[in-house]
């Protein structure tokens, strides 16, 4: 036990019912850390979390929108009534909305906004409230996308909210670098998840072709980048966005 790289290291991770988040959640609670699990879906939350302790992890769940204060301020009191301390937050709830620029709606806009910026930006500064009240530093990760990176058809709004947060980890450099609180994004192209599956029964064939690796992401490959983005072994890098694609942004060619 004592050997694993985040023993007594207690992490939260955000929109972890499924997809990236509980795969990462998942692969921090075997190495040793303490997880507090969170989903809007507070039925997937418990079961993402039962799972994880039924492989020997330690982890509770903590269900509700992320991008309300409410359940943000909620998850921090939880995380120190739970196991006493928060050292690692990965602020990874997310949505995607598809939709033609011309055609976009401003309702569609709110609720991107609202769980992508407000949500991941309060989310970020109540971890580090309680991060600088402990005094031992911690480390913060934010899940961006290429499609801030590169072009995307009908991903204008949402790309425009991933770029938001990859500026966001560079200007906190100045906030939570003296507090030695290192903050990052990762950055994945496509993945293979529950969702991007269910949206394109295609995907994996439309972005075997296109992705220089010859093939997309799986979760396994984001889960490895982001391991290491919260260990010691990245504590000097800060503000950066890691890129994990395969190569895809570096040519840039749309999947339709
Ligand atoms: N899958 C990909 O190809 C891909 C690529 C780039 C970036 N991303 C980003 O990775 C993150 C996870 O995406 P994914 O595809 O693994 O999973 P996903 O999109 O299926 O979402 C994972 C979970 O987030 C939960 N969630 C949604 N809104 C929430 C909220 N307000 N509060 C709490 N939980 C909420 C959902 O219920 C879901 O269980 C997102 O930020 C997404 O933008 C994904």
């Amino acid at each position: 036990m004592g050997n694993k790289l985040f023993h007594q290291q207690v992490a939260i991770v955000t929109g972890a019912g499924k997809g990236i988040g509980f795969a990462v959640a998942r692969q921090l609670a075997l190495q040793g850390a303490s997880v507090i699990l969170n989903d809007i879906d507070i039925e997937l939350a418990e079961s993402a979390s039962n799972k994880i302790k039924e492989e020997g992890g330690l982890c509770e769940s903590y269900g509700g929108d992320i991008s309300t204060i409410e359940i943000i301020e909620g998850i921090v009191t939880f995380t120190i009534e739970t196991f006493g301390k928060l050292d690692i937050l990965l602020a990874n709830a997310g949505i995607t909305t598809y939709g033609d620029f011309l055609e976009y709606q401003p309702e569609s806009m709110q609720k991107l906004l609202q769980i992508n910026l407000f949500g991941t930006f309060f989310l970020t500064q109540a971890a580090t409230k309680q991060m600088v009240k402990q005094g031992h530093g911690g480390s913060i990760l934010i899940t961006s996308s290429v499609t801030a990176h590169a072009a995307h058809p009908f991903l204008a709004a949402y790309g425009m909210t991933k770029a938001g947060l990859d500026q966001l980890v560079k200007n906190l450099v100045i906030d939570l670098g003296p507090h030695k609180i290192n903050i990052n994004t990762m950055v994945p192209g496509a993945t293979l998840t529950e969702r991007t599956l269910i949206e394109d029964p295609d995907y994996l064939e439309i972005w075997s072709r296109i992705t220089p690796s010859g093939r997309p992401s799986t979760t396994d490959d984001i889960v490895n980048a982001a391991l290491f983005l919260v260990s010691p072994a990245s504590r000097q890098i800060m503000g950066q966005n890691l890129v994990i694609d395969g190569g895809w942004t570096s040519v840039g060619v749309p999947p339709y």
